[in-house]
């Protein structure tokens, strides 16, 4: 289970215990180095993204590329913007989580303020990450895994501009075939962009209907502008992984459902870096292995079908979904525009204080992805999950497309804004209700 990374992580914080009970008088003064401690946190929370490959805009591998900008990274760290997480600590565990610790921020801090100390290279302490830093999947030998490609390159344009932002046009739609004439019970989801650093949170879905690619047939380039929606199958419903790519992996005993003959859908989000780029993206799938036992997962879409807003107004939207059956709730996936500022997801219970699932205070679309708990959240019967998403469409929101505002309406059939809560019936023969509760909680709310 141990990636290289984190052994090497644990056993330089076991060297530097070792070296602090042999010399104790040393331990006050003595300052982190680079070697000793800093570079495999760095590489571990940062190198994933900032590898010269990734999503990054320069390389945070070695000594000579995070000393010189040693105060900005301190300077960032303490503002909490990297690495990018949106979740508040209000809220339960995320098993991707990939803040810092309080004790590795201060690591850190320490390691900056003594002057950025290379320290003595030696042979536990460092080594060079290669492809280890990256989110790695794990494969088992014995399962095969599959893959699906974009079936043409597209060139992300330059330059954003009247065509890109008129309807938020920052995202493109394509259809990766798959062809498995089985349904799939998928682990693993791995995308792959050759364009990491324009491509921000890509939404993935299945599509058995062959709609997502008369959809994109119908338009001249490859893909489309349209949103990765299909029918009332919700992009996302397979997964969000963040910002260049990334792995989303499903706890053991779950599985998420790819009917037989699919095409996979992805919806991707990007932003403009002042040259062209070309994208011809990539997603492998890992699939349970034979004969092993799991759940599958189901979307209930808690959504906002319209949002509509003035110039500069703020307002908040909610919206309730009622659990029809006992569920285990295995992970979340949050949408909303750039004019949305935060986001809560709440569970209600009689006689109980609401309880937090998922928080976001600072929204950013770029850098979300699907949240997969810790520990599954059993959710009862007759639970309400209420979402609030709070809007700003003024200029005080930094992050509002069009500056002065205009009037903002936004309509969309599984939700201008919605979270997918992606749960397993606790008695798998609810799978089929789940699925057909899902569909008509959508359907009710076209009317
Ligand atoms: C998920 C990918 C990802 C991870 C992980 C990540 N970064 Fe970044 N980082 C980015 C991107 C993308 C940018 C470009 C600015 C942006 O898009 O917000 C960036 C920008 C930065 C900047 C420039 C800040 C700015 O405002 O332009 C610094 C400094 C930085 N990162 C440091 C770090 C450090 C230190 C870590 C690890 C503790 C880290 N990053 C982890 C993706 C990441």
């Amino acid at each position: 289970m141990h990636d290289p990374a984190t052994v090497t992580l644990i056993l330089s914080c076991l060297i530097g215990q070792a070296q602090q009970v042999a010399a104790p008088e040393m331990a006050e003064d003595t300052a982190p180095t680079w070697h000793g401690d800093v570079g495999p946190i760095i590489r571990t929370h940062c190198a994933e993204c900032h590898d010269g490959r990734g999503p990054g805009p320069f390389k945070l591998t070695d000594h000579d590329d995070v000393a010189p900008r040693a105060l900005f990274i301190k300077h960032v760290l303490q503002q909490d913007i990297m690495p990018p997480w949106l979740p508040s600590v209000n809220g339960p565990e995320f098993r991707n989580k990939r803040g810092l610790s309080a004790e590795e921020l201060a690591l850190i801090e320490r390691w900056i303020d003594a002057g950025t100390p290379l320290g003595a290279r030696h042979d536990l302490g460092d080594s060079d990450p290669g492809d280890d830093a990256r989110e790695d999947v794990v494969i088992d030998e014995a399962v095969e895994s599959l893959n699906a490609s974009m079936r043409s390159p597209w060139e992300v344009p330059a330059e954003g501009g009247t065509r890109w932002f008129k309807a938020e046009r920052d995202k493109r739609t394509f259809v990766m075939p798959l062809a498995s004439p089985e349904p799939l019970r998928i682990r693993t989801i791995s995308y792959r962009s050759t364009a990491p650093i324009v491509v921000g949170a890509t939404a993935l879905a299945a599509d058995s209907t062959g709609n997502a690619r008369r959809m994109v047939d119908w338009d001249q380039e490859p893909g489309s502008y349209m949103m990765g929606d299909i029918g009332f199958v919700p992009a996302g419903s397979l997964g969000v992984v963040g910002p260049g790519g990334g792995t989303l992996r499903i706890p053991d005993g779950y599985h998420l459902s790819i009917p037989a003959g699919s095409e996979l859908v992805s919806e991707v989000h990007f932003r403009p870096q002042g040259r062209p780029w070309t994208l011809n993206d990539s997603i492998e799938l890992v699939q349970v292995p034979d004969g092993e036992v799991s759940r599958a997962l189901v979307a209930l879409n808690v959504m906002q079908r319209k949002i509509e807003l003035d110039p500069d107004e703020r307002k908040s939207f909610t919206s309730e979904l009622t659990i029809p059956q006992s569920v285990d709730l295995v992970a979340l996936t949050p949408r909303a525009s750039r004019r949305c500022v935060s986001l809560a997801v709440v569970r209600i219970r009689d006689g109980v204080p609401p309880e937090s699932l998922l928080q976001i205070d600072d929204w950013n679309p770029h850098y979300r992805r699907t949240y997969v708990l810790e520990t599954p959240i059993r959710l009862d019967v007759d639970d309400r999950i209420e979402v609030t998403w709070r809007y700003d469409n003024s200029e005080a929101n930094p992050r509002n497309p069009v500056v002065p505002a205009e009037p903002v309406s936004l309509g969309a059939r599984v939700g201008s804004a919605n979270i997918l809560l992606m749960c397993a019936p606790v008695d798998p023969t609810g799978t089929k209700d789940l699925q057909d509760f899902a569909l008509e909680e959508m359907r009710r709310r076209q009317r």
